[in-house]
């Protein structure tokens, strides 16, 4: 039997990522494990929203561009950091390695091993949150993460996956099954009996 929790958000796990902007001149991080993904076709959108106090906010909104980075599990420490301590009163920016893409504003992270930079395509004003939308202008992936096609292996990414519940970091699991695919086994027994 089921308990009606109430209104929990039990949306998770969810993918940990580092957002970055060009705040006051300096790069700024934070972690930010709440994004969202709009439209598989092109161009590309991500979603998050960020708190109003956040110190980052500004360099997105000022720059019209940021960067979505993903760390790996040997990331923890510095991903958890930069989501701990604000821009406000800490310079993040020597915190990672950086490297530079085709934006001026969308600082990237070198031990990420994966790293979009965004323009940002809009800003909503959402009660506590500005909820920004950016569109992928490109992604950079280390060659070790990458199969013989060019596709991110999430397996080698290694991934940082955050939850509420439990307030931990937890790793990947193992594969279950093609997508777009296991599915039509039923789909075929379900067609033989109609
Ligand atoms: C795992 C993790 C996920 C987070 N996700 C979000 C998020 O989705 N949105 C948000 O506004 N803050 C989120 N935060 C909080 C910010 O990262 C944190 O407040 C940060 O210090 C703000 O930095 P800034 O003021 O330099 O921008 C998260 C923190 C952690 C540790």
């Amino acid at each position: 039997m089921k308990r009606n929790l109430g209104p929990v958000n039990a949306l998770y796990p969810s993918l940990t990522t580092l957002v970055g902007a060009v705040v006051d001149g300096r790069a700024n991080f934070l972690a930010v494990a709440h994004v969202g993904i709009m439209n598989h076709g092109q161009p590309q959108y991500l979603s998050f929203g960020l708190n109003k106090a956040h110190h980052t906010n500004q360099g997105i909104i000022e720059h019209r561009e940021f960067s979505v980075c993903i760390p790996g599990e040997d990331m923890v420490v510095q991903t958890d950091y930069v989501g701990l301590v604000s821009g406000k009163n800490t310079d993040k920016s020597q915190v990672f390695e950086l490297f530079g893409g085709e934006l001026a504003h969308a600082p990237l992270i070198k031990g990420c091993p994966v790293c979009m930079e965004c323009r940002l395509s809009q800003v909503l004003d959402f009660k506590t949150h500005d909820v920004f939308i950016g569109e992928i202008a490109a992604t950079h992936a280390e060659e070790s993460v990458l199969r013989a096609d060019g596709s991110i292996d999430i397996a080698r990414v290694r991934p940082l996956l955050f939850d509420m519940a439990s307030v931990r970091y937890w790793s990947l699991g193992a594969e279950v099954a093609p997508c777009w695919s296991v599915g039509k086994q039923l789909k075929a027994a379900r067609q033989g009996k109609a």
